[in-house]
């Protein structure tokens, strides 16, 4: 099975109203942690790495390994890069393999924001290649992209609108009150504007900083039209943890089997739980395979 566009899969999550987890990983164990959790529940899913991931283990890498996986696993699987400003990094990646990428020019002007994101869709659509972008500023830290609170901004939806009409993008993250990391509080979700924005754009919508947000106001916000469900830090700080742990209760262990089998078993039960949070169990169709 080759890795698919994350066009076909993420219209009709936002069709069925059902959400699309993209996972970020960040080795290649983890690659093969998220298809095992993916096959065992039936479900399609997006892996996706951060420009931080592509320079620590190669975009060509980890498109084949991502290829591999989901042959083994026989899951439909889109490839997707997580928040991109270089359009260099952006080629790079699509030349490897993956099926879908994210130009994150939201920290320029809207103009600016549009005239970057067309270049990215020059190249990518004709290739059939899912293009993401962002209006508003989702805040927290991801890689090296840093917003404060201070900075983070809600997306304007007469912006997203028009952004769509003149770039057709083909997914879009609007920012909605968000941010990427674990929350000091609980986060303040801007449930009406995730309304407005799909009532007026039909492309699927990407809920960025997934982590730590309560399970109810993810279905919501995958019931108003958010079909892509970005997570990162929960799934990397449960594996990372489990490895911890075990090095607290075995200081003198040195064999990797022993601290990656907990750190598998912490990472399937999470990328597990995410899943069904969006209701992806058993939406595995064929014209995905
Ligand atoms: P979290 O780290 O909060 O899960 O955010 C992930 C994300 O949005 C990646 O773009």
């Amino acid at each position: 099975m080759a890795l698919i566009s994350t066009t076909p899969m993420l219209e009709k999550a936002r069709a069925d109203k059902h959400g699309i987890v993209a996972f970020n990983v960040h080795s290649f164990d983890s690659i093969f942690w998220v298809l095992e959790a993916a096959s065992d529940l039936k479900s399609p899913v997006i892996l996706q790495t951060t420009v931080g991931t592509v320079k620590s283990l190669g975009a060509k890498n980890i498109a084949e390994v991502a290829k591999t996986a989901s042959d083994h696993y026989g899951i439909p699987t889109g490839l997707h890069l997580d928040h991109c400003t270089d359009f260099e990094v952006i080629k790079e990646a699509i030349r490897a393999g993956y099926t879908s990428v994210m130009i994150d020019a939201s920290m320029h002007p809207f103009e600016e924001n549009v005239s970057r994101t067309n270049e990215v869709i020059k190249l990518a659509k004709s290739l059939g290649v899912n293009v993401e972008a962002e209006l508003g500023k989702v805040g927290g830290v991801e890689d090296d992209i840093v917003v404060s609170e201070e900075d983070a901004e809600k997306a304007i939806p007469l912006e997203c609108k028009q952004f769509v009409e003149v770039t057709g993008v083909s997914t879009l993250a609007p920012a909605i009150g968000t941010a990427h990391g674990i929350y000091k509080g609980k986060p303040n979700i801007d449930f009406e504007r995730i309304s407005e924005i799909a009532n007026l754009v039909n492309v699927p919508l990407v809920l960025h900083g997934g982590s730590a947000v309560p399970d109810e106001d993810v279905r919501r916000c995958v019931s108003l039209g958010m079909a892509k469900v970005n997570v990162s830090t929960e799934l990397k700080n449960a594996y990372s943890i489990a490895i911890r742990e075990h090095f607290e209760k075995n200081p003198e262990s040195l064999d990797p089997r022993a601290y990656l089998q907990k750190a598998k078993d912490a990472a399937i039960e999470m990328a597990k739980s995410k899943i069904r949070m969006v209701g992806s169990e058993n939406k595995v169709v064929p014209s995905f395979v």
